[in-house]
């Protein structure tokens, strides 16, 4: 029987029950040292600061944060007390996995039935798929499979991504020790068969890889997932020739929350890939703000690793959702507002022919976190927007102080995947913007380690510091279109408008590959 009542103090909630056989709970631990460990995330990944690109090994950030002998005692004694006996702990102690027979569950206080709504702050929906889309099936008649033959491109392939972001035959990996790594949930599989046939058919023209080298955890049987294909197909066009991880967190969401299953698998191994790319969320008011804070330090404990961790920032502009008392307001997503992640916003060829000039694609999600207040790093780009932009929304939809989103961003429309072995044009979503800029930062690593300097880390107080400087040639610029929003009589299905240098639509814009290098070699 579990003690009922609260948990021994220190103790949070993390995971979530399962109505089958067995209970699989994730206890997240009370951290030592977390002021501390929010101001080394900052000073390794400041260019200013000392501390700059001096990275923490897994030991070093286990001394930081590992519970104190008073928490461990508690915790222990409490499992003890309900005969818990069979727990895994992780490299850093800061979590524990404990399997337990569900005839305890009856029995669990309030806050260990998870599956209640209510009880942990909605962390039974954690994470929500980005929906990635292929409109074929709606296109019937207009030009698609014909588009490789022809002259000039109907959709976007790694050779339109790589010439509007220019990258030449040159700019693949050269190191066998650096590498890229997306992460999977939900039962989303790709297939390294799919993967081969995308790089025979879109590949010719740069040095590339053609399988993944590395699959952490386990990948199911069944059928490609298309989210899971456009990921590793993308992060590997452009970060091409760089060794690539997959985690996959096989979505048994009935017994195990896979988005907590991926922070553990981080805290438990010491050789990880510099860079990892992430296109899942979930609306950030439907999570504890326990849940968000801890997620939050877990994102710390990756900068000071020097990890870069870029999120999706959604596909529904600036979202949309009804207060209780009726009145409408902008939704943001989570962890894209987190302040120590790097996210990534969507566009579209203005005019969809040509590899040319890009603008807003409606669907990027962008705004003010409505729980994490605005970091330092952005204060002057987000200020100057706020001051300038012609026209914003009315102040009751947004949190101006929040931490705004993304930080920049990347073709989203209008992709070509091979899944099961098929071809499938239309496939959009930020869900492709994010392993595109993941695989051009694993690039710039590699040039970086290269010359024996740190990897790039946590990226958006250097990426802040550099455009701030003044316009550089480092990002093009997005200052067209707008994304959506409410659909209703005040804002009419509009959110945030793009505009010269930082907004909430598209960030700082997207990658310019050899004037980003060039930077980023000098930070
Ligand atoms: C963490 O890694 C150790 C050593 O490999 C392993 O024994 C342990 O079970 C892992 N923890 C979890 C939660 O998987
Ligand atoms: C990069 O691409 C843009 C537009 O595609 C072009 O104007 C620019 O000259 C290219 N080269 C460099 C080094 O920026
Ligand atoms: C690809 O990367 C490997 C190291 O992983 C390197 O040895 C090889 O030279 C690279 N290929 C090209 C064409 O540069
Ligand atoms: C990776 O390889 C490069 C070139 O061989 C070397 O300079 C660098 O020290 C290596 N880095 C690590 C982390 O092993
Ligand atoms: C606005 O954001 C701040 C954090 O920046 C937060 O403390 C505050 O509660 C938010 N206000 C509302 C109404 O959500």
């Amino acid at each position: 029987r579990l003690p009922r009542g609260r948990p021994p103090a220190g103790w949070i909630p993390a995971g979530r029950v399962a109505p089958t056989q067995l209970l699989v709970l994730t206890l997240a631990l009370r951290q030592s040292h977390t002021a501390r460990l929010a101001q080394l995330a900052d000073g390794v990944s400041d260019p200013g600061s000392l501390l700059y690109g001096k990275f923490l090994s897994l030991e070093q950030l286990r001394e930081l944060v590992r519970p104190s002998p008073v928490t461990l005692a508690a915790v222990h004694e409490w499992l003890q007390g309900a005969g818990v006996t069979d727990c895994r702990s992780v490299a850093t102690l800061d979590f524990l996995e404990c399997v337990m027979p569900t005839r305890w569950v009856p029995d669990a206080p309030a806050w260990l039935r998870a599956p209640v709504p209510g009880a942990v702050g909605g962390l039974h929906r954690f994470p929500a798929k980005r929906k990635v889309v292929s409109k074929a099936w709606a296109t019937e008649s207009a030009p698609g499979a014909q588009s490789q033959q022809g002259g000039f491109h109907l959709g976007v392939t790694p050779s339109v991504l790589r010439k509007r972001y220019n990258l030449t035959k040159e700019d693949i990996g050269a190191l066998s020790n650096n590498s890229q790594a997306c992460a999977q949930f939900l039962e989303q599989y790709f297939h390294q068969a799919d993967l081969a046939e995308f790089m025979q058919l879109f590949g010719r023209s740069f040095g590339h890889r053609s399988c993944v080298d590395r699959v952490v955890g386990q990948q199911g049987q069944g059928r490609a997932g298309l989210e899971a294909s456009l990921d590793v197909e993308y992060i590997m066009s452009a970060g091409a020739n760089i060794s690539t991880w997959v985690f996959s967190n096989p979505g048994r969401h009935e017994t195990q929350e896979p988005f907590l299953a991926w922070l553990l698998l981080l805290s438990n191994m010491s050789a990880l890939p510099w860079v990892h790319s992430v296109s899942y969320g979930d609306d950030e008011d439907s999570l504890s703000g326990a849940y968000l804070q801890r997620v939050n330090a877990e994102f710390q404990k990756a900068a000071v690793r020097g990890l870069t961790v870029l999120f999706a920032s959604g596909d529904e502009g600036a979202g949309c959702r009804k207060s209780p008392g009726g009145a409408h307001a902008f939704r943001p997503s989570f962890p894209a507002s987190s302040p120590y992640v790097t996210t990534v916003g969507g566009t579209a060829f203005k005019n969809p022919f040509l590899v040319s000039l890009e603008v807003t694609d409606y669907i990027s999600g962008g705004g003010f976190s409505n729980v994490f207040p605005r970091p330092d790093y952005q204060a002057a780009a987000v200020k100057k927007f706020l001051q300038s932009a012609p026209k914003l929304p009315p102040s009751s939809y947004y949190n101006s102080s929040g931490r705004a989103y993304p930080d920049l961003a990347a073709l989203s429309d209008n992709y070509w995947v091979v899944s099961n072995r098929i071809p499938l044009p239309w496939v959009s979503g930020t869900s492709a913007s994010t392993p595109v800029v993941a695989g051009i930062v694993a690039l710039i690593n590699d040039r970086r380690l290269q010359r024996g300097l740190p990897a790039l880390g946590f990226l958006n107080p250097v990426l802040y510091k550099l455009q701030e400087k003044g316009p550089t040639a480092a990002l093009f610029d997005v200052t067209q279109g707008c994304h959506l929003s409410c659909l209703d009589a005040v804002v009419e299905g509009q959110g945030f408008c793009a505009g010269p240098s930082w907004d909430p639509v598209t960030g700082w814009g997207t990658p310019n590959y050899p004037q980003l290098l060039q930077a980023l070699l000098a930070a």
